[in-house]
């Protein structure tokens, strides 16, 4: 039997590798290089299936391939808002992603987060590594405390949902909740987590909000200047979710006019460019899209592919159809 043609946009652990090229006829991308619109354009000609992830540009333009051989984007990651879904339907085309595996990793990194910038352990870090460092005093880096304190989660999927579980029975945070649907009353009190109707209710009472919604148009620059403002002074802001849903000009401008406590980042807008002003906001905790970067997480999201693409190619509805 033929076996279904596939490429994988980028390099992926070993063992996922392996699988995938006894069951298919699979070009790997062993030199992890980002490839360009033009190159997905014309993979979407020649494979039966394309494995991106969220370093590739499947926007309008670069799915607009008239006579695509692709049935199927089997994404690499849960978010999947670089994919542009009425084009991808418009081609007829299922799109799957990678949701669960990497929801508890995800939370564990927006806890790291949230934890560093309260407690100003970026700062700290980089004081000692310069050499800065002049010994203990009662004034030094002085943060503020986690526990009791209030969280505001934007958006209670799987992710935001193991945020809560973290932050509420690790550190008895009260946990306000804002979400497109409404939450069933089970969930919230497993959680002792209150559900509010906006987002501009839920922020003047948050000493942390942490975003777990997805990106794209729909939550592009849904934390914007006047949000901001409506922040408590001194609060955080905790972003794993899409750069876009922060507009980044105007945290700038609230991070250096003390408008908030501090910001801690993981994803950006335009990532991997970081805008240059980012980088001189001493109270701004950022790391490189760290999210999911656990060997446990990375494997099994390998391995949703995988499932994902054998029930595509025998003919039933894979568990994780997006589009
Ligand atoms: C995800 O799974 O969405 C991660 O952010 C990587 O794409």
């Amino acid at each position: 039997m033929v076996k279904p043609s596939v490429l994988v946009t980028r390099r992926w652990p070993a063992a996922v590798e392996a699988q995938l090229a006894e069951n298919y006829d699979a070009v790997l991308n062993t030199g992890d290089k980002p490839m360009s619109p033009a190159e997905i354009r014309e993979a979407l000609k020649r494979y039966d299936a394309v494995l991106p992830t969220v370093t590739d540009t499947l926007n309008a333009e670069a799915l607009d391939v008239p006579r695509a051989q692709t049935k199927i984007l089997a994404n690499y990651g849960v978010g999947y808002s670089h994919i542009c879904e009425p084009a991808a339907r418009n081609l007829g085309m299922t799109v799957t992603n990678t949701p669960d595996v990497l929801s508890e990793c995800t939370a564990d990194l927006a806890m790291t987060l949230l934890l560093m910038v309260a407690r100003r352990a970026g700062e700290g870090e980089r004081e000692l590594r310069a050499g800065g460092w002049s010994g203990w005093r009662p004034t030094h880096l002085v943060g503020t405390k986690v526990s009791g304190k209030t969280l505001g989660i934007i958006g209670f999927g799987r992710i935001g949902q193991e945020m809560a579980r973290r932050a509420h029975h690790g550190f008895g945070m009260n946990i306000l909740v804002q979400n497109r649907s409404r939450l069933s009353s089970d969930v919230l009190k497993h959680f002792n987590a209150t559900q509010v109707d906006t987002v501009d209710e839920m922020l003047p009472q948050c000493d942390f909000v942490s975003l777990h919604c997805p990106g794209g148009a729909a939550n592009r620059h849904l934390i914007n200047s006047r949000r901001l403002d409506l922040m408590k002074p001194g609060a955080f802001l905790i972003n794993t979710a899409r750069g876009e849903v922060i507009d980044e000009f105007a945290l700038i401008q609230a991070l250096m006019f003390d408008v908030i406590g501090g910001a801690a980042l993981d994803v950006f807008d335009g990532e991997p460019r970081i805008s240059p002003d980012l980088l001189q906001c001493d109270n701004l905790v950022m790391l490189p899209h760290l999210g999911s970067a656990t060997r446990e997480a990375r494997e099994a999201m390998g391995f949703r592919v995988l499932e994902n693409l054998r029930d595509f190619f025998a003919g039933q509805t894979p568990r994780d159809k997006v589009i």
